[in-house]
Order: structure tokens, then sequence, then C-alpha cells
């Protein structure tokens, strides 16, 4: 990544002028590595991030490793039921603790030095023991590190970094009533189904955020959704103008909004 330098002001990496309808950003916001670090410091820290549904931990001792916003996590039902989200770290010297990307397992043992622990977090070997000063003990908690705050909203686990955040229905605010929408559409409920699908691009984040609320680029990139959501269960299509908006939800979620003519809201299934 090229490091360019930041604006001092950083309200110039904005620019909107509304005489010439055009609203400029900088090519720092991109690829500046300062602003990226305070991004990841304000916004990854600060605000509630997806972690995993439901469904994904069918069982008790069903675990799914996981990293989220450059965290190594572990995503996990414990042997009572109970889902938690731990730094997939050891809490000894720092090494990975779980290595595989899903699995069950009643608990974790580091390779490294060979401490042992339970799926709800607690330290149940520690290899050595008597080699330690009795202080070393009495100094306390060896456990696994939760993260600071974890909430679900309807199946859906998301993760806080910061303790002090507000809660997670407060933080979704107008979003929530959009996934309603997605997860009313089934009376049986959602269930996720194999293993997640992941990908990933060089490129700054920011510019997948506004590519989901960029409406200008579905008729030319994505013609083949077009034709799927215009056709109905006859095989009919009827592909007509697409009509929409994106609207700000608060809180920095969006959505775009479009006019469908078929009566159902997402496809045909
Ligand atoms: Fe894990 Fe030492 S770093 S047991």
């Amino acid at each position: 990544m090229n490091r360019i330098s930041v604006p001092s002001d950083v309200a110039n990496l904005v620019q909107l002028d509304e005489a010439s309808c055009r609203f400029r950003v900088s090519r720092a916001s991109y690829v500046s590595r300062e602003i990226f670090d305070a991004e990841m410091e304000s916004i990854f820290s600060k605000c509630w991030l997806y972690l995993g549904h439901d469904t994904e931990l069918p069982v008790p001792d069903r675990f799914l490793t996981r990293v989220v916003a450059g965290r190594p996590l572990i995503f996990l039902r414990d042997a009572g039921g109970t889902v938690r989200c731990f730094l997939n770290v050891c809490p000894h010297r720092g090494a990975q603790l779980c290595r595989q990307r899903s699995g069950r397992a009643r608990g974790f043992t580091c390779i490294y030095h060979g401490w042992s622990f339970a799926n709800d977090g607690r330290v149940i070997k520690i290899a050595e023991e008597d080699m330690y000063d009795a202080r070393f003990h009495a100094a306390g908690d060896h456990d696994l590190v939760p993260v600071p705050r974890l909430e679900q909203y309807r199946g859906l686990w998301f993760i806080n970094f910061d303790n002090d955040a507000c809660g997670l229905v407060e933080y979704l605010a107008g979003a929530r009533e959009y996934i309603d929408v997605i997860l009313d559409q089934s009376e049986a409920g959602m269930t996720v189904i194999g293993e997640a699908q992941e990908y990933s691009a060089r490129a700054n984040w920011k510019l997948l955020a506004e590519n989901s609320t960029d409406i200008l680029h579905v008729v030319s990139l994505h013609p083949t959704y077009l034709d799927l959501i215009a056709t109905n269960s006859q095989g009919q299509m009827r592909r007509g103008k697409v009509e929409g908006e994106s609207i700000d939800l608060g809180n920095g979620h969006a959505v775009v909004e479009r006019k469908a003519s078929y009566g159902r809201p997402i496809a045909q299934w």
C-alpha cells in the first residue's frame, strides 16, 4: 500500500460542491495507512460486527473459528448450550489456540506449552503447574478472553470490542426492519446450510460499502440478477425500468430499495 500524507484538515477529505452537483472524496481516504488505522480504531473497534448465525452452532460443543476486524476468534456453543465468543489466542503466551476452521470439541489444548481450556473458557490444565510460583496462580485468571460484548438479534450474533457501546438493537436502528423482512420470509425461520463462503478483494473496505448502495452499476454489471428477479414462476420475464433509491437507515446503515412488480420480496425460490 502506498503511503501518502493525510491532509491535516480531515474536512478536506471530502468536498461537496452543490453548485456543480459534485461530491468528491480524496484519494487519501482509500490508500492512507493512517486513515485505515484510524478507521479500525474508531469504527471497527466501536461498532457491532456480524459474527455468525445461531444455526451454525446447532449442537453443544460445536465451534467455528473466524477472523473479524483483524481479530482471530472462536465462536462456539459450549457443553451447556451457551453461545460464546473468545479471542482465539492462548492467554499464556499468545499462541493461536484453535487451528481448525470448525468442528466439535469439549475444550481446546494449546500446542505451545499444553495448557487446556474447557469450551466455557475456564482453564482446566496448566502444564508443568508445579514449576510456577504460587503467586502466579494467586494472580488469578488464566481463562480464555471473551470478546467484550456478544449479543444476538433473531439468531444473528454480533460482537463489539467496546464495552461502552450501545445495545445491538439500538445500534441496528432502521436496519432492523429490513433484517426482519428477510427473516420473516419463512415461518420455519432461517437456517444457514453448509460452511461459510468467503471471498476477499485487494481493495479498501469502503469501496465494498459504497458499492452496496451504488444502484447505478446494477444494469450494466448484473444483468443475470435482473433477469432472475424479473422472471415469474412460469418462467416469463417481465423486465422493465429499474427504479429505486438508496436510503439512510441511521448509525451508518443503508439499503437500496427497489420497486418490484412481481409481488415477492427477494426472488422466486
Ligand atoms: Fe499456549 Fe503457552 S502459549 S500454553
